[in-house]
């Protein structure tokens, strides 16, 4: 009779321990990826395999007051960039693939994309470094453009960094010799989306050989969330100068003022008031496709350089760098062969590029600051996209 009822007990004991258990296996059920969606921080998922074989992360990050960046592995690319608008409506406002093959397969556009190891064009991918010769891979008409099989088409590490703010350091190491450039060159580049609606790009770069560095994020933004193009919308840049190009887009070496051309957008102008002007340098870009030299150009300071508005949303973007100019792109070459992320096809100006950088072909050009790194130096450049509304 005393064992059945110390039987009986055990039984009891563990059944209530049992359920004990299940209840607190429920408690720390973890949240689904809608739920954590909602909290600021950092998501990471598999975001697909490359035909190669590479396995390529996604990260989201959000941030308190809801807005959110998604940041791939491949390329550093931002694939999506939300932002709210004047009732408080947050939508995407950069430009970005349907299909992820179109990133997996060269990203065409450079979409989104951390560039290097040089942003922009290097005439006849050729230039030289105390006497010696480089020859880098060309791939832009007679040119080379940013680096070749550059950082945009390379797999980065990534690493969440703790902090008040979400915040992601990607890492990548290009070999000596990679593209034609020498020295091996580790580069960090990292973003921070802050709580007070700011995307921060940091970038670091050591080598071991003298190269030349000059790194930039190729994002197209349409600050209307799905407008067909960015021709309404208002830019303005702190720049009393540009690079007027050749017919191969390659800065002349002139730094020509741009008061009393359609180049002027010292005040807020609509990029689409003066783009179809009869305008040589229009002409040779398909639009605008040229760098500004800002009128402080002589620092590396954290400065506000320029800002980009678009009056219908509301929605306010300005511009900050320790860069002494920018590329503004104003997405030409964008042919309509490519399903966008809200639906149809991108259509030629559909996204707009504000690429801080140094001076398109500077290795050639001695008078141009420059953009030479050695051994025992630090690249350090930092730009700061600041969203509100207006
Ligand atoms: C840069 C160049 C443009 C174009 C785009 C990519 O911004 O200046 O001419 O090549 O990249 O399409």
């Amino acid at each position: 009779m005393k064992k059945i009822k110390i039987g009986i007990c055990l039984l009891m004991c563990s059944a209530l321990l049992f359920s004990c258990k299940t209840d607190k296996k429920e408690e720390t059920m973890p949240e689904t990826t809608e739920q954590q969606a909602k909290k600021s921080g950092i998501i990471k998922a598999d975001y697909g395999t490359t035909p190669d074989g590479a396995k390529i992360e996604k990260y989201t990050l959000t941030n308190e007051k809801g807005m959110k960046m998604e940041v791939i592995t491949l390329g550093g690319i931002i694939t999506s960039l939300t932002a709210p608008d004047k009732d408080g409506k947050y939508e995407d406002i950069v430009l970005g693939y349907a299909k992820k093959e179109d990133y997996f397969n060269g990203n065409p556009y450079f979409f989104g994309a951390a560039i290097g190891r040089y942003g922009n064009r290097i005439a006849k991918g050729k230039f030289s470094l105390d006497g010696k010769q480089y020859q880098l891979t060309v791939n832009d008409g007679p040119n080379s453009l940013h680096g070749g099989k550059g950082f945009d088409k390379r797999i980065f590490t990534a690493e969440e960094v703790a902090g008040a703010n979400p915040t992601i350091r990607l890492t990548y190491t290009a070999k000596d010799g990679e593209e034609g450039y020498p020295g091996n060159l580790k580069t960090i580049v990292t973003y921070t989306l802050t709580n007070d609606n700011a995307l921060e790009i940091d970038y670091e770069a050591v080598t071991d050989k003298k190269t030349v560095v000059n790194l930039t994020q190729h994002s197209y933004f349409n600050l209307s969330g799905a407008g067909k193009t960015i021709l309404d919308h208002e830019l303005q840049l702190n720049a009393d100068r540009m690079l007027p190009v050749d017919a191969t887009l390659i800065p002349t070496g002139e730094l020509k003022p741009v008061a009393g051309t359609p180049f002027d957008f010292t005040t807020a102008k609509q990029v689409g008031k003066d783009i179809n002007a009869t305008d040589d340098q229009l002409k040779k870009g398909g639009g605008y496709d040229h760098c500004w030299v800002f009128t402080d150009n002589n620092t590396k300071d954290l400065r506000h350089v320029g800002s980009l508005y678009h009056k219908t949303s509301g929605r306010y973007m300005e511009v900050y760098t320790t860069e002494p100019a920018i590329q503004f792109y104003s997405g030409n070459f964008i042919d309509g062969t490519k399903d966008s992320k809200t639906g149809g096809k991108y259509e030629k100006r559909s996204g707009l590029c504000l690429e801080t950088q140094h001076y398109p072909d500077a290795p050639n050009q001695p008078k141009f600051p420059t953009t030479v790194l050695s051994p025992g130096e630090k690249y350090t450049s930092k730009t700061t996209y600041k969203f509100s509304v207006k």
